[in-house]
């Protein structure tokens, strides 16, 4: 290893902090190879009175240390590279450190670095340690007064938390000083440096009063930042009327950087964002970016009460913040477009990739036991799972409760440093609840497996229900969790029954036991009885049941349930695409079978294209892989293609009316509806590109000539790419000529090449040595490096290894320059275990011989996981 002393962390031993920082002044002093820190920090002992006094600091260049204005002797303090003890301290004291960084140096984007030409941070989770000596842990809170100076014509911009305060210039130098009157811990503290741009509007909040908000980014995307503020204004009336949460402060701040390791950073009143998460243009962004630049706004705004008025106490209760965030900003795009559409995006990822990542080596808790490296625990099982276990509380004390839980949260913890524990003793005391089992949602790994079996029986319907979690790593034995279970009954004509005396049609069962059985009674002449089960996804369980062809199509023509609905639809194709493992040249068979529903689908189309392009999109084939016990990808994938070419052939007719009927009309607009009609639009167009007849080619061609937004024109390349049909490599041609000087399109170029199912280990390496390619930029990396690994598993997993050797050796270069992101994208081998024989070998040959190299601390933490 090459930096990491791989020394766990345990919740266990949480202590309370020896020291309080009451008050901090930095002044940060900015030059082209070197930056100069000081730090003047207002300590006052809270703890023992022999602790000696202990502050983070990790590879800080020290250059003076006072106590009281005095030099602090070398013989009272030791600093060994991560730590700065000083013994002998008095109870209080003010202390002041100079420190030198090498912010141009920095390429681990964590600490004060630089991007672009511009200065910012990143601070989040332990990153203030790289910038002054500080106790970074985020039960420290203190109030901020920063200083920022630098050159006056190359940094016309100075940015920190909080209000402006003063400002000067002297010597082409200038400097401006903010003042943050709110305590915060230093994970919140950013600043930038800059030539910037700025967009500036204002909002007026619910009490009266105005914020000024401003948008910066590079001058060249001035013009890509209406999206955003139209998004952050909707986030701050939504907060209001949802949860009562008013901003706080006269300015709301975000900065577009293109170095950033995630997507975005809520630091207090300075928000620093990854520019894929903020810039949006109909021309150079998609439906999904222009989603995705709302729903990741909203996430940041939505922190500035979950997450910076209360805050963590320690980082095992991240998805404190992270789970409820996610619930929050989910249910704010769901508000904002189409709420059943949303749910099954937000469903199919959680399955697709949180599901994934519980049953493998990385499974943890949702507040995890340890850790070695908590970035490498900024997890889907963290947010994701996290957000499904607030939502379960919302579905189980119903909205009302749940707002009164909300409001005595955030009133009784505001200003402090709290737990996921004091978050559902809120929901407890307000509901009358007991919560004791409900909160082993938070403690027990795993995905929960629930087996339904249901009884028509003299006039009554029995429902038997068992639940069962599997072992994941140190955790063998488990509990039984509360599972809230929403269920209807629907009859033979697909009418809900009545469940109870009161003529309720939807009930909210909850399980709790590891078996358990209802009963209802039936009105007289019930033949049928098909259970709606889990309706809205009410808990991230995998649910298993008897799944007949004829309930899973009632429940797909008659379901009221979105999710319900859609689900059934995917348990259809799953079905078939299964059978055809072995057996793919009943393909045709099986596509008329479903040929039907599929009609049906169509003919409702006109009410919501978007949910009817949900309904006929097959689950990929890493999905349909995942649930077997074995990851035979090549197999499942051969299976998964030759259906869709069926479908190809036997919709033919139907999916040229909907490239007619749906084609692109009028300006773009990202809107739910068009977004909709140009997702089934998509959807029909790449049914009729896996049966690669050459007219599909010529109207994608066609299509991505005239395409005047990205979400068609990409969607064309990407169609006429992974088809491969005629014309695909003029298309990319052009394409690249057209977006050379817009990295995130660019961004887009690389990722259609790298997740082509053709792709070879060959045609991986050549993007990489492509003069385009750049390792310091994580986007471009994620480009080739994530799509290939994790949206690529055909060509990941080719049985000839060369996509692992790649992999390992790209990921040992990446180490070197970004741990963070090496570590991150090394979680896709998480499935080595799952993998067939000879993939298995090869995977493991490949990661052995690189956990021989000096790797990071990160890198090694999820490698050794892995391999164990
Ligand atoms: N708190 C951020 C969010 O979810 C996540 C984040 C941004 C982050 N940058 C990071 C986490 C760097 C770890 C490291 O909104
Ligand atoms: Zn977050």
């Amino acid at each position: 290893m090459r930096d990491g002393q791989a020394r766990a962390i345990h919740l266990q031993d949480y202590r309370a902090p020896d020291f309080r920082v009451e008050r901090v002044a930095l002044d940060v002093d900015l030059y082209e190879d070197h930056a100069i820190v000081r730090a003047t920090l207002a300590m006052q002992r809270s703890g023992a009175a022999d602790a000696p006094c202990r502050l983070d600091g990790v590879g800080l260049t020290l250059e003076q240390l006072q106590l009281d204005g005095a030099d602090w002797p070398s013989t009272h303090y030791h600093y060994d590279g991560e730590v700065l003890t000083l013994e002998g301290v008095p109870d209080r004291f003010v202390l002041a450190t100079v420190v030198r960084l090498a912010p141009q140096l920095n390429t681990e984007l964590e600490g004060l670095y630089r991007s672009n030409g511009m200065f910012c941070t990143q601070c989040e989770a332990e990153g203030f340690r790289r910038i002054t000596f500080y106790p970074d842990r985020p039960d420290v809170l203190s109030r901020f007064v920063t200083t920022v100076r630098a050159d006056a014509v190359r940094y016309p911009v100075l940015l920190s938390n909080g209000n402006p305060i003063a400002q000067g210039e002297e010597g082409g130098r200038h400097w401006v000083t903010w003042e943050d009157p709110f305590p915060k811990p230093s994970y919140l503290f950013a600043l930038v440096a800059g030539d910037l741009s700025c967009q500036e509007d204002r909002y007026v909040t619910g009490s009266g009063r105005e914020v000024a908000l401003r948008l910066y980014a590079e001058p060249q995307d001035l013009d890509k930042l209406d999206h955003a503020m139209a998004s952050l204004k909707a986030s701050m009336l939504w907060d209001e009327q949802a949860y009562g949460r008013e901003y706080d402060l006269d300015i709301y701040m975000i900065v577009a950087v293109s170095h950033f390791n995630m997507g975005a950073m809520e630091n207090k009143g300075l928000n620093i964002f990854n520019t894929s998460c903020v810039l949006a243009h109909p021309k150079t962004t998609t439906d999904a970016g222009f989603q995705r630049v709302e729903s990741v706004i909203a996430h940041e705004y939505f922190h500035n009460w979950s997450g910076n008025r209360v805050t963590c106490r320690d980082w095992f209760q991240l998805s404190l913040k992270e789970g409820f965030t996610v619930f929050r900003d989910q249910c704010f795009s769901a508000d904002m477009n189409s709420a059943a559409v949303k749910r099954i995006e937000d469903v199919d990822m959680l399955r697709a990739h949180q599901f994934p990542e519980d049953q493998g080596p990385m499974a943890h808790p949702v507040r995890p036991q340890s850790y070695q490296k908590i970035d490498n625990f900024y997890t889907l099982t963290i947010y994701e799972k996290g957000a499904e276990i607030v939502r379960m509380l919302h579905t189980l004390l119903g909205a009302d409760d749940f707002r009164r839980g909300s409001d005595l949260y955030f009133e009784r913890f505001d200003g402090q440093a709290v737990t996921t524990d004091d978050f559902v003793a809120c929901m407890a005391e307000v509901s009358g609840r007991d919560l004791a089992q409900f909160k082993r949602w938070y403690s027990q790994a795993g995905t929960p497996q629930v087996t339904v079996s249901g009884e028509l029986e003299g006039g009554r319907y029995r429902l038997s229900v068992h639940q069962q979690t599997p072992p994941t790593p140190g955790q063998p034995d488990k509990q039984p969790l509360l599972i809230p279970l929403r269920l209807a009954l629907l009859d033979g004509a697909g009418h809900h029954l009545p469940l109870n005396a009161q003529g309720d049609t939807e009930l909210l069962l909850e399980l709790t036991e590891p078996q358990q059985q209802w009963e209802f009674a039936l009105p007289p002449g019930v033949e049928r009885v098909v259970p709606s089960l889990l309706r809205g996804f009410s808990a991230p369980v995998m649910l298993a049941g008897e799944d007949s062809e004829a309930a899973l199509r009632h429940l797909l023509t008659h379901d009221d349930d979105g999710f319900c609905r859609w689900d059934a639809a995917q348990r259809l194709y799953r079905a078939a695409i299964l059978r055809l493992v072995d057996a793919t040249g009943r393909a045709a068979e099986e596509a008329a079978q479903l040929a039907p529903a599929m009609k049906a689908v169509l003919a409702g189309a006109g009410e919501d294209a978007a949910a009817a392009a949900l309904l006929l999109a097959l689950p990929s084939a890493t999905q349909l892989a995942d649930s077997l016990p074995e990851f035979d990808i090549a197999a499942v994938q051969q299976a998964h293609d030759a259906l869709a070419a069926a479908l190809g052939h036997a919709l033919a007719t139907d999916w040229w009316q909907v490239l007619e009927r749906w084609a692109p009309v009028g300006e773009y607009q990202p809107v739910a509806a068009d977004i909709g009609a140009r997702a089934l639009y998509q959807q029909a167009a790449s049914y009729l590109a896996a049966t690669a007849q050459p007219e599909i080619g010529d109207v994608m061609v066609r299509r991505f000539a005239e395409a005047d937004n990205m979400t068609d024109q990409l969607g064309a390349l990407r169609l006429l790419v992974h088809e491969r049909l005629q014309g695909a490599d003029a298309a990319l041609a052009d394409f690249a000529r057209q977006w050379q000087h817009e990295p995130l399109v660019m961004d887009q170029w690389f990722g259609v090449q790298a997740s082509a199912p053709w792709q070879t280990a060959a045609g991986i390496e050549a993007l990489l040595e492509d003069a385009r390619f750049d390792w310091a930029t994580p986007n471009r990396v994620r480009s080739v490096l994530g799509q290939f690994s994790n949206a690529n598993a055909v060509a990941f997993h080719r049985a000839d290894g060369s996509g692992y050797r790649l992999f390992a050796s790209a990921l040992q270069r990446l180490d070197q320059l970004n741990p963070q992101m090496a570590a991150r994208l090394a979680g896709a081998c998480g499935r080595l275990g799952r993998l067939p024989a000879v993939q298995q070998h090869a995977l493991r040959e490949a990661l052995q011989q690189l956990v021989r190299q000096p790797l990071s601390g990160n890198l090694d933490e999820v490698l050794t996981r892995i391999l164990a």
